[in-house]
């Protein structure tokens, strides 16, 4: 019998597995080591990501009094590197026009807006409002989209009162999640936004006059509300061609149920975006190319203003499933950030693709590395021993080869029962994670115990992978981050070993256990 309760103003949960009580304090069996978290109460999507002067502020979706979803303000955090974050005072509050949604915000160095003052930079945020009063009469324009302002570098902010809202609601109910980018190829500012089932452009000189381009749909792939959506410029690794790349979260419809967000390659001729040929054959075929193919990586976004965001653009994902987002079994906080990733646009023999990989500075935080040249594998091998490797905070870099046509798993297990099965599966031809064992909390386990999967074209006789381990998350970067996977656990103890199962003989190549120290 397993059952859970509530003890202590919600500071720890007793769990009963068995005939043994056991405590779990949540700060120190499941508060990340290298995740961003809110110190206290409910996060949802990451909003304002914008660089300035050596800093990424990052601002979120916050109820700061409780740890449910509630009438919505900004929270904010900045960092020097992308790994350690520092939260900040609450930036933007709910106000007449209603609570604060999803958006964007941008370091206006041009002061285009014209809201600089005495050689002030403005950060401009452009944001949703969304008219909880008027939702209860039943009414559809509910949602318009805000505009706030600072001069300090986002710590405090400044409604455009005279201004607001900059775009009314001509009656879509799902009108939300202004995505503002400086587009460097037409110099003039592009936002996309989410109108119910569609993506909508708009341009601007000022950021405060909106003009209306065009629509985007996705006609292959039918999902549910679209949500958050990002839409840039990027050149292709290696050279100057430059391609245009839409983000798009949708709820439902998600690779493996629930929400989940795709990605768009194409050109833009600053009206219309288009579908590259290839990449839209690339969609045909394969019905969906998701930034993550995890349950757990929602409401990506990335940031605006980066030194080198030409070439590269760093994202960052609220780290849950909408189908399960109040369940995970924290009470102090609730609600994780994905590790920040770095995009790169590759063009393959196919099509183009992302390449997705944690954001580079996690390396100074490696304390330890054991390496590991080659295992010939019988079935099966113990890659980490027990106790060997902190396995909360830990990447594993691994190739195997020699595949057949058959099913390698890696495993984690502790001593409590948990597992945690991944690995690629050349008789199914897909990437999976099998969470199904892996739960202390019986309403999370109910919620999450499947596996999910990521299909391949070919079977694989080699592959590489990069194993990102916390204490609540795995993130699992495939064949150089060409698809990604991301799913989170509530354990009864960490994990301590690491084995992994095939049928017959293979080889581990380049095994690289780096052990991080965030202190
Ligand atoms: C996505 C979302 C957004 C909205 C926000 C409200 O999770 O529904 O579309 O702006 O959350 O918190």
């Amino acid at each position: 019998m397993t059952f859970k309760k509530l003890v202590l103003c919600g500071l720890s949960l007793a769990y009963f597995s068995g005939a043994v009580a056991q405590e779990i304090n949540e700060e120190t069996a499941y508060r990340p080591n290298f995740h961003f978290t809110p110190k206290k109460n409910w996060m949802n999507d990451p909003n304002g990501l914008f660089y300035a002067d050596g800093v990424y502020h990052l601002f979120f979706q916050h109820w700061p009094y409780g740890n449910v979803w509630g009438p919505m303000h900004w929270g904010h955090a900045t960092s020097k590197d992308l790994v350690k974050w520092e939260e900040q005072p609450i930036a933007l509050y709910p106000d007449r026009f209603g609570y604060i949604f999803s958006g964007s915000a941008v370091y206006d160095t041009k002061n285009t807006s014209g809201f600089g003052k005495d050689g002030k930079i403005p950060a401009i945020a452009l944001f949703t409002y969304h008219d909880s009063a008027k939702e209860k009469t039943g009414a559809t324009d509910v949602e318009s989209q805000g505009l706030a302002y600072s001069l300090d570098n986002g710590q405090t902010w400044t409604k455009y009162d005279e201004g607001n809202p900059v775009i009314k609601n001509n009656g879509i109910r799902d009108f939300r999640d202004p995505k503002v980018t400086w587009d460097w190829v037409n110099n003039k500012w592009i936002m996309v936004l989410a109108a119910k089932d569609r993506a909508q452009f708009y341009t601007s000189d000022n950021l405060k006059d909106w003009k209306y381009l065009s629509d985007f749909e996705d006609k292959v792939s039918k999902h549910g509300t679209w949500e958050c959506p990002d839409f840039f410029p990027i050149k292709v690794k290696g050279t100057n061609e430059v391609k245009w790349v839409l983000i798009q979260s949708f709820y439902p419809g998600g690779a493996n149920g629930g929400s989940g967000t795709q990605y768009y390659v194409g050109d833009f001729d600053g009206k219309n975006f288009t579908l590259d040929k290839s990449f839209a054959q690339k969609l045909e075929k394969e019905k969906g190319i998701w930034l993550d193919y995890g349950r757990d990586n929602y409401a990506s976004v990335t940031w605006g203003g980066s030194p080198d965001e030409q070439y590269k653009k760093y994202i960052i994902g609220w780290m849950i499933n909408l189908d399960y987002a109040f369940e995970p079994p924290t009470n102090i906080w609730r609600g994780t950030n994905t590790v920040a990733r770095e995009l790169e646009l590759i063009k393959d023999k196919n099509s183009y693709r992302f390449s997705i990989a944690p954001v580079a500075a996690l390396k100074k935080y490696v304390a330890a590395t054991e390496t590991q040249k080659k295992i010939t594998v019988n079935q099966t091998a113990e890659l980490i021993k027990e106790g060997k490797t902190n396995l909360t905070q830990a990447e594993i870099n691994l190739d195997l080869k020699g595949l057949k046509k058959e099913k390698y798993s890696l495993v984690l297990s502790n001593k409590t029962g948990d597992t945690l099965k991944f690995g690629i599966d050349n008789t199914a031809k897909n990437l999976f994670i099998d969470r199904t064992a892996s739960s202390n909390s019986t309403t999370f386990k109910n919620r999450t115990a499947k596996v999910s999967k990521a299909s391949l074209t070919e079977d694989q006789k080699e592959v590489s992978f990069k194993i990102l381990l916390d204490k609540t998350s795995i993130e699992l970067f495939y064949n150089d981050g060409d698809k990604v996977l991301t799913e989170i656990f509530f354990l009864k103890s960490p994990f301590t070993t690491l084995t992994i199962e095939g049928k017959s003989k293979f080889v581990v190549e380049n095994l690289v256990i780096n052990q991080f120290n965030f202190k």
